[in-house]
């Protein structure tokens, strides 16, 4: 990952040094949404500065495991189905301008979902095949069509299983590398290693950012600071932010890649070049611990055995972590805040990496005041009659 060099901080403002940077716009956080927003709003002609409080992607848009999957889970269409779809359409160009711009290949493979389970027949299709008819692909498939999908590896105890053929991966560190990287061969100034404390308001405007160093002085600012998106506890109002930590163990095959993401009700498996294959995730509350722990591998393990028996023989290659920005009814915040002239661009806790590319256009236009669509489902608007308490209370769950 290319970070600012120390000696950068020539150009920054030392803490207690009067001499601030300004922009046109200044973001909060480098991860997937800071880095793609930034990206976009300087392709736009836009001066701007993202504050990273350690490198770009250092946190969860580098842990992800890169789904890019909105009909997999979808239980039903919702604005956030049609976002996730809009976004999901977005990544094959993504990729190919990120490659050209920066030779860095993202990883982008249409691969598909085969998503079973070892529960009675027919629950899948109760859940998903509503799809089916508004239009989209997916496909009921017998054991033969499972066992050529996975390299002979299904386990015998599935008893159904759908194909998603639209759904894709994505490498996400690389894509945050690749987003960084071109957002500064686009004039972006990332600011690595250095804190926000607070957003600086001035009758009740946001004018920048107080950070470590010093102020940042912009005309607009957005916080995509991801799970740490309310650490300003000063401002005239909540951000409903909190973390959900991922666990992710990556396993080694024996024999033949993977040509498929696998998914059960307890478990994801994804393909990585040279025969890895990520399984994921647990789905935890447990405030900002960002731990591995023998339970979550464990855990995840015995369910990616389960589900291709086969992994037994697999080795173990290593484990991470990572905290998702959740919001109260899980879908993200987009667009302006209560204070004038601070935007929001977080809380997309499991789809982060899919919704990048929409978030970026769509944040873009609000901040370029040239926004045609009601971003109404995903304002901070939205929660301003529920009680703070409704933010941490949802049962745990263990996995995604
Ligand atoms: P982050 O990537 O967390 O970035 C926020 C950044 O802000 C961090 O770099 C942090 O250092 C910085 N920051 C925080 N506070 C400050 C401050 N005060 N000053 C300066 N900088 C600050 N999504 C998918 O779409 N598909 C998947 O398959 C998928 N799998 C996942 C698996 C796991 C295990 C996890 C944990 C997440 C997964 N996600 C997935 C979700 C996805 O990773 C997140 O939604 C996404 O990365 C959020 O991006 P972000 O930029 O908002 O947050
Ligand atoms: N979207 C996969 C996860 O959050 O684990």
């Amino acid at each position: 990952m290319e970070q600012n060099a120390p000696s950068d901080l020539g150009t920054r403002p030392e803490a207690g040094s009067s001499r601030a940077i300004r922009a046109d716009v200044a973001i909060v956080g480098g991860g997937v949404i800071g880095c793609a927003l930034a990206r976009e709003l300087a392709g736009r002609g836009l001066e701007v500065v993202v504050i990273e409080r350690e490198h770009p992607g250092a946190e969860a848009s580098s842990a992800a495991a890169g789904l890019l999957a909105p009909q997999a889970e979808a239980l039903r269409s919702s604005a956030f189905f049609e976002l996730g779809l809009e976004s999901r359409a977005l990544h094959a160009a993504w990729a190919e301008e990120l490659f050209a711009e920066t030779g860095i290949a993202v990883g982008y493979r249409p691969c598909g979902i085969l998503r079973c389970t070892f529960a009675d027949g027919g629950r899948l299709w109760r859940d998903f095949g509503w799809q089916a008819g508004a239009g989209l692909p997916v496909a009921v498939e017998d054991g033969a069509a499972m066992a050529a999908r996975t390299g002979g590896r299904v386990s015998g105890r599935i008893r159904e299983g759908l194909f998603f053929r639209d759904e894709a991966i994505v490498d996400s560190a690389r894509l945050t590398q690749a987003l960084a990287r071109s957002a500064e061969r686009r004039g972006v100034r990332i600011l690595s290693e250095v804190s926000a404390r607070r957003f600086l308001l001035r009758e009740h405007v946001c004018r920048g950012v107080e950070t470590d160093r010093g102020p940042v002085e912009a005309d607009q600012v957005v916080d995509a600071a991801g799970a740490w998106a309310g650490f300003d506890s000063g401002l005239p109002f909540e951000v409903p932010v909190h973390p959900v930590r991922g666990q992710m163990v990556e396993l080694r095959l024996v024999g033949r890649d993977l040509p498929t993401v696998v998914q059960s009700d307890d478990v994801y498996l994804v393909p990585r070049p040279g025969g890895s294959v990520l399984a994921g995730a647990t789905l935890e509350r447990v405030g900002f611990r960002n731990e591995v722990t023998l339970r979550g591998v464990a855990d995840l393990i015995a369910a990616a055995v389960a589900l291709l028996p086969d992994l037994a023989e697999a080795t173990f290659v290593r484990a991470w972590a990572g905290l998702r920005p959740a919001t109260p009814d899980e879908w993200p915040i987009l667009g302006p805040s209560p204070v004038a002239g601070l935007f929001l661009a977080t809380g997309h806790y499991r789809n982060g990496i899919l919704l990048a590319p929409i978030t970026a256009r769509l944040l873009a236009d609000a901040l370029t005041g040239s926004l045609s669509r009601d971003l109404a489902p995903f304002s901070i608007a939205r929660f301003e009659s529920r009680p703070a308490e409704s933010l941490s209370t949802a049962p745990p769950q263990v996995f995604g």
